[in-house]
């Protein structure tokens, strides 16, 4: 096994561990063994963490978290990212100091993760990092930005289209604002009032969100509305489709509507996310970090989450500390 020596203290790690399900007062950081790398498996040291809903959703409630596959005690976030630092026998693919992010199911706000290196969305996933995207933002793109692309997909937005995105500036918004716009599209994001300036160094035309979108839309004299996305619930479906918008033109991700597509990070396509870092590190796509918290603030970090008002995304930062 190739080891690096950058342990916190001997054979000590930490990790934020759930001994109950529920809101962000359960969450708790711990010392536990450091785990090791297996056969066929490769062992992160995590340095950032990024947050997003589905990480307070799925540990709300025991329910909900069985359906995730989830027990006691349970570890929490997914999105990570850090360098390898052990490689176990026969895992390819990995050497130790690679820099690396992606995803390990509600257990990546710890020190360490084990991934098996042929990984799966199950086990984990670890992409290599590109050089010119640091770890914080490299914590930021699994989740936010492949369901991003899994939703652009769907939409197949060219110079000649003019989507509304709802929900646009928060972690997949600033995504699919950027891929939308990169794609050839005019883009109309919606968001609070206060949040059109942010909106616009996006890359969208600001409108807020709310009773009456559909005039606010009508009056920005934006023209035929041809696509529509809908990352916050379901009010911009029913926009999209009182503009005219035909259902095989809308995606949601974060509700259900009959007739209309759902999409799902899952499903994209598989060079999505190195497509998404290489746009990263040319520059040609930013994400902005509303806020980084040390890993002892996690329950902090998550209340702001969780009130659905962030602009970008909000990172844990694991670097040990001076
Ligand atoms: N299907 C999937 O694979 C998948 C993957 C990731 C996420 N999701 C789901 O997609 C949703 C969005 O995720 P996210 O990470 O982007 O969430 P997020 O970062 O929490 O979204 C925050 C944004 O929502 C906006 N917002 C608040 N109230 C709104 C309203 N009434 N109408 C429109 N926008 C509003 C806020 O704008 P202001 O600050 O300007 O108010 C803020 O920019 C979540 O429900 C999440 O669970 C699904």
């Amino acid at each position: 096994m190739q080891q690096h020596g950058n342990t916190l203290r001997d054979g000590v790690s930490r990790a934020v561990l759930l001994d109950s399900f529920g809101g962000p007062e359960v969450l708790a950081l711990k010392d536990v063994p450091e785990p090791q790398a297996g056969d066929g498996q490769i062992r992160i040291r995590v340095s950032a963490a990024g947050l997003n809903p589905m990480d307070w959703f799925m540990t709300s409630d025991a329910e909900t978290a069985a359906r995730f596959g989830l027990s006691l005690p349970c570890g929490f976030g997914t999105d990570y990212a850090g360098a390898v630092d052990q490689v176990g026998g026969g895992a390819r693919g990995y050497a130790v100091g690679d820099r690396v992010f992606g995803t390990a199911l509600s257990r990546a706000v710890a020190d360490h993760v084990v991934l098996d290196a042929d990984g799966n969305i199950a086990s984990g996933i670890a992409h290599h990092t590109p050089d010119g995207v640091d770890d914080r933002t490299a914590a930021t793109l699994a989740i936010a930005g492949s369901t991003a692309s899994a939703a652009l997909d769907v939409l197949d937005l060219g110079p000649d289209d003019t989507v509304l995105i709802g929900g646009a500036g928060g972690g997949v918004g600033v995504f699919a604002v950027q891929l939308a716009r990169i794609a050839g599209a005019r883009v109309i994001g919606t968001g609070s009032p206060s949040s059109a300036e942010y909106l616009r160094s996006l890359g969208a035309e600001p409108v807020a969100y709310g009773e009456g979108l559909a005039d606010r839309v009508r009056d920005l004299g934006a023209g035929a509305v041809t696509a529509a996305l809908d990352l916050h619930g379901t009010d911009t479906v029913h926009v999209a489709r009182e503009l005219g918008v035909p259902d095989d033109r809308i995606c949601t991700i974060a509700g259900q509507v009959d007739g209309v597509p759902a999409a799902n990070g899952a499903n994209a396509a598989p060079d999505a996310l190195e497509g998404i870092a290489r746009l990263v590190a040319a520059g040609r796509l930013r994400v902005p970090l509303a806020a980084t918290y040390p890993v002892e603030d996690i329950r902090t970090a998550v209340e702001l989450q969780a009130a659905r008002h962030v602009r970008g995304k909000v990172v844990i930062d694991l670097r040990p500390q001076p």
